[in-house]
């Protein structure tokens, strides 16, 4: 199967089994960086964090298709986060926690064509918020 419908599929995958699957990802994002939680104390309906990640995932479908969106979307936000004072390297931290959620939600219907499809995706969406 192409990277995009594996990637395609699995994000739906995550969707179903937890809906909105922002507070399983900030807890993992948390739970491995616990110095990022204090960040969003300003953030009391998860408004920020929700769109945050809406972003986010639009980004990695963006890159998964080739698209010309990512790279414009990850410098800005480069440069608006180093604002906010996140260090640069979180941007993979938090796509690789965003994996790492699908990963698990799906369980055993991960296979070696879905860790391998994320590798490459991972690799490529970290090249672009490093560029
Ligand atoms: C661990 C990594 C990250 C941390 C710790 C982080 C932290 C933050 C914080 C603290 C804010 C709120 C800033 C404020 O309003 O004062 C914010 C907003 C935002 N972040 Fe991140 N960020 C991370 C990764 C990303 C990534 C990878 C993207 C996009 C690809 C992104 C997109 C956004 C957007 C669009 C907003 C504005 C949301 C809104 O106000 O509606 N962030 N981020």
């Amino acid at each position: 199967m192409p990277d995009l419908d594996l990637i395609l599929q699995s994000l739906e995958a995550l969707a179903e089994r937890e809906g909105d699957p922002a507070p399983v990802i900030y807890a993992r994002l948390f739970a491995a960086h616990p110095e990022l939680e204090a960040l969003f104390v300003m953030d009391t309906d998860g408004g920020v964090r929700g769109s945050m990640l809406q972003q986010s995932f639009d980004c990695l479908i963006d890159v998964a298709e080739g698209g010309a969106l990512a790279p414009v979307i990850l410098g800005a936000e480069r440069v608006n986060h180093g604002t906010y004072g996140v260090p640069e390297n979180m941007f993979d931290a938090f796509f690789t926690t965003i994996r790492d959620c699908v990963k698990a939600a799906m369980g055993t219907e991960w296979t070696a064509e879905f860790d391998g499809a994320w590798s490459r995706l991972l690799a490529r969406t970290e090249a672009l918020a490093d560029a």
